[in-house]
């Protein structure tokens, strides 16, 4: 009988279809199609569904994005408040999922939180493992309107202070920012959170969203997708960024300071956090309106100082590399003047990427094909068995 591996490296790769190559990282390489958003790298612009998202930031607030992300089409007045509506009324967590968050120890990672949440919210779906479109929509609503309470949930659990319920009058940022604090924001807070959320919402086929795609293209549900998007973004080269950049400036310090920070870092090969970007070549141009909304907020405070820092460092940092900020570095200022705790900044970012993810995953579902890729095998084959007493 012909032994079931056989034959060497040498035989085996003729018959591979020569035209495959290892591109690593998957830099440039085209994995799907998309209808929800475009990035041109080469001149730093970005649209939601053929809307340029500077006008989308300018006029239009993060459910109407999300709205036209789902829909294909800008709400009619009355169809936003509809939606916006409907999501206001699905704000609170279901007991079991209270539970789940009450149970974690209060110096869990809120990202780690909000994974555990989210799967936990899959658990006692009433739809769970229904993907039709129309059960898939249902499910992107219900997770975009909680997942802003399960980070003020845990974030208040965890300083030991009674649950805020939600304010079904508040919008989606202001009501956020009043379950964290138990005060009503200002119209400039919501305002900002809300708009840095529309500038999340959607990124094409950046690390988490690519992974939400892999895990709907096994027909997984919704939740599972949303949870393992959760996994990817949690890392420092992704949505980790945004926190990690604030810890640099803090430890920077002074705009004075800029100048000796980089030069140790750059000699010491280190990344700078919120700078560089796989797609863009110029300016992020979700970074134009964070950059504004951080001046902003610091003149709105008397206190521009972390403004002061950014700015230096994205200057020295243009002069020194070349290279532009991305939207997690002024993000980073924007939530540490809105008084946001600095390990809520990537939750916050997964707050507003959730229905990007959700958008993918029914994008997915309507027009699968299993995301199925190849890898370079560099290891040898034929080795000789040898048994265990011999070893
Ligand atoms: C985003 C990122 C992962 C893109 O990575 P990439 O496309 O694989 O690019 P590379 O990491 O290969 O970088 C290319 C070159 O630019 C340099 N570079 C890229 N980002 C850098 C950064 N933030 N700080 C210092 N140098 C950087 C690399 O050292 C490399 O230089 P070299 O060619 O001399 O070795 C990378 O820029 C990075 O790690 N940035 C910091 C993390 C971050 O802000 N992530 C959020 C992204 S939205």
């Amino acid at each position: 009988m012909r032994p079931f591996f056989v034959d060497t490296l040498e035989q085996v790769l003729p018959r591979m279809n020569m035209t495959e190559q290892n591109t690593r990282g998957l830099a440039g390489v085209v994995a799907a199609e998309t209808g929800l958003s475009f990035i041109d790298g080469a001149e730093g612009r970005l649209w939601y569904r053929g809307f340029d998202v500077h006008a989308l930031a300018k006029h239009a607030s993060y459910l109407e994005s999300v709205y036209l992300l789902w829909y294909d089409a800008l709400p009619a007045a009355i169809e936003l408040s509809a939606f916006e509506g409907t999501l206001a009324r699905q704000r609170a967590l279901p007991p079991a999922v209270l539970d789940a968050l009450r149970c974690l120890p209060a110096d869990a990672a809120p990202m780690a939180a909000l994974r555990t949440a989210v799967s936990a919210l899959g658990q006692v779906d009433p739809e769970a493992d229904d993907i039709s479109h129309e059960a898939d929509l249902r499910k992107a609503g219900r997770l975009v309107a909680q997942l802003p309470t399960i980070v003020a949930t845990f974030d208040r659990f965890r300083r030991d202070l009674d649950l805020v319920d939600p304010d079904p009058e508040l919008d989606h940022a202001a009501n956020f920012l009043y379950m964290l604090s138990g005060t009503r924001p200002s119209e400039t807070a919501a305002r900002a959170l809300d708009t840095s959320w529309l500038l999340y919402l959607e990124h094409g086929l950046n690390a988490s969203t690519f992974t939400t795609r892999v895990v709907a293209s096994t027909l997984a549900d919704m939740h599972s997708a949303i949870t393992a998007g959760i996994s990817a973004l949690k890392g420092p080269l992704h949505g980790g960024a945004n926190e990690k950049a604030m810890e640099m400036l803090l430890e920077i310090g002074t705009a004075g300071s800029v100048p000796s920070f980089v030069d140790t870092a750059l000699e010491q090969k280190q990344k700078i956090m919120g700078f560089g970007h796989r797609v863009y070549r110029t300016e992020d141009p979700r970074a134009t309106h964070l950059r504004r909304m951080a001046e902003e907020l610091s003149l709105e405070a008397g206190d521009s100082r972390w403004y002061d820092v950014s700015r230096r460092l994205e200057v020295e940092m243009f002069e020194r590399k070349g290279l532009h900020c991305n939207v997690d570095f002024y993000c980073a200022t924007v939530y540490y003047s809105l008084g946001l705790a600095i390990d809520l900044f990537t939750p916050l970012f997964a707050v507003g990427r959730t229905a990007g993810w959700a958008a993918h995953v029914m994008e997915q579902h309507m027009h699968n094909k299993l995301i199925r890729p190849r890898a370079e095998y560099t290891g040898e084959l034929d080795r000789p068995w040898v048994p265990i007493d011999r070893r």
